[in-house]
This record gives structure tokens, C-alpha cells and sequence, in this order.
């Protein structure tokens, strides 16, 4: 399976620029071998859609609410999400577990939600600096693992160590492979040999310089890209850094 670069614009741009942004990079998508998603906010969901409509860019939510719709002033369905052209979603993602307080529980929920409605979800899970200080950290993300991802799972796994996140500061390689490899098993154990197909993103300050080095990891999925994700350049340089 390619490897997956996905970008997450989070609370970034207006209209107008991240039309601008997904021209860019459905224009230098071409030739690409790894899947490509770019994850806008739910507002401007359609407008990029409809700019990356016939390149190989697929589109995705940041977020989706567990029900299917209701009385939820300010929430997205699943369904809208897909309606408006996404093919993919994130959730969990640590700033939602964060500013938000989604606990596993709801995690799990709204993935539900995201596979009834035909989306495929992305599930972030990731340890804080202070639970690796304490050497908690496969602990936390097994935890997490178990507690987010229903059975079956038709998604993808994103390893985001929140430290990691905004920083500029990647995990080192040797942490990743670490992590990834301790993942891999615990899907293993969790789904047994369905398991072993789940892709598993790396996200924390990727950038075009530490891509490649990632990316060529065992277990290493593909990359979930926040701040360089934000410049189309630096977006495809990494997708060009995949593994085939
Ligand atoms: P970053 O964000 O690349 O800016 O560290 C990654 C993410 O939050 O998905």
C-alpha cells in the first residue's frame, strides 16, 4: 500500500488561500506515488474539494460529531462532511483531546460515526512530555489504541506525540521506529492479522528536511503534517520523500 501524506491545515486561511493552497498542491501532485489528503476546515471543505476535483489530492474533515445529526448548535456530522466532498476525517487529534477534553470514549464514537458515513477515519493517539518523562509512554498510547478504534477497524492510526506537535522538534527516528513497531504490535494483538494493514502515520514537526528519514522507517505509514503542510512546496517535497 502507498504511503499516506496527509496535511492538516487546523484553524488556518480563508477562503481564498486555501483555494489558492490546493491548487498548488493538486498542480504539483502529478507523478507523485504516495496518497495525498489535505484535511481544511470544515468551512472550507467544498470550496477545496472542488479545487482539487480531478487530481489524485483527496480531502478530509478535521472533526466529526458521533451522531448522525440532532440538536448539536455549532457541531458537523459525518455525513455533512462527506456530503461536502471529504473522503477522510481526523479524529482525535491531541488539540481536540486537549481543548475539547474527547476522551478515548467519544474518540471511539465518533470513528463509528465517520465509517457509518463512508469516511475513513484517522485516529490520533500520542503520549505528553510529561507522561514520556515518566516512561508511561507505550503504556498511554495502548490505552488509547484500545479505548478509539472500534472493531473492525477500516482506518489508519496516527502516532502524534504531543510534544512533538508545533514544536519543530520531530521525534528522533529511533523513537519513532520504537513507537511504531510497539503500535504494530499492539494492533496485532487488538485485531489480529487485520492488524498488519492499518497504516500507521508518524505527525510532530515533519518537515521536508526530516521526511525522508521518517518516512523510510519499518511500520512508518506516511506522515501527518500540520505547519508544513501550509506551503504547497514543503507539503509535496515530503510526499516526494515517501517510500514507494
Ligand atoms: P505539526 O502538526 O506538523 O505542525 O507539528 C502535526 C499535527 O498536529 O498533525
Amino acid at each position: 500500500m502507498p504511503q499516506l501524506i496527509a496535511g492538516n491545515w487546523k484553524m488556518h486561511g480563508l477562503t481564498a488561500d486555501t483555494v489558492a493552497l490546493a491548487k498548488a498542491v493538486a498542480a504539483g501532485s502529478a507523478g507523485i506515488a504516495a496518497d495525498l489528503l489535505v484535511c481544511p476546515t470544515a468551512l472550507h471543505l467544498a470550496a477545496v474539494a472542488a479545487a482539487v476535483s480531478g487530481s489524485r489530492v483527496a480531502v478530509g474533515g478535521q472533526d466529526c460529531h458521533q451522531d448522525k445529526q440532532g440538536p448539536h448548535t455549532g457541531d458537523i456530522s459525518a455525513e455533512m462532511l462527506r456530503d461536502a466532498g471529504a473522503g477522510w476525517v481526523i479524529l482525535g487529534h491531541s488539540e481536540r483531546r486537549q481543548n475539547h477534553g474527547e476522551i478515548d470514549e467519544l474518540v471511539r464514537e465518533k470513528t463509528l460515526a465517520a465509517i457509518a458515513a463512508g469516511l475513513t477515519p484517522i485516529v490520533c493517539v500520542g503520549e505528553t512530555a510529561d507522561q514520556r518523562a515518566s516512561g508511561q509512554e507505550t503504556e498511554i498510547v495502548g490505552w488509547q489504541i484500545a479505548g478509539s478504534l472500534p472493531k473492525p477497524f477500516p482506518g489508519v492510526v496516527a502516532y502524534e506525540p504531543v510534544w512533538a506537535i508545533g514544536t519543530g522538534n520531530s521525534a528522533t527516528a529511533e523513537d519513532v521506529a520504537m513507537m511504531h513497531d510497539f503500535i504494530r504490535e499492539e494492533l496485532v494483538r487488538q485485531f489480529g492479522a487485520d492488524g498488519h494493514a492499518i497504516r500507521i502515520l508518524y505527525g510532530g514537526s515533519v518537515r521536508a528536511s526530516n521526511a525522508a528519514e521518517l518516512l523510510a522507517l519499518a511500520n512508518v505509514g506516511g506522515a501527518l503534517v500540520g505547519g508544513a503542510s501550509l506551503k504547497a512546496d514543503e507539503f509535496l517535497a515530503i510526499a516526494r520523500a515517501a517510500t514507494p
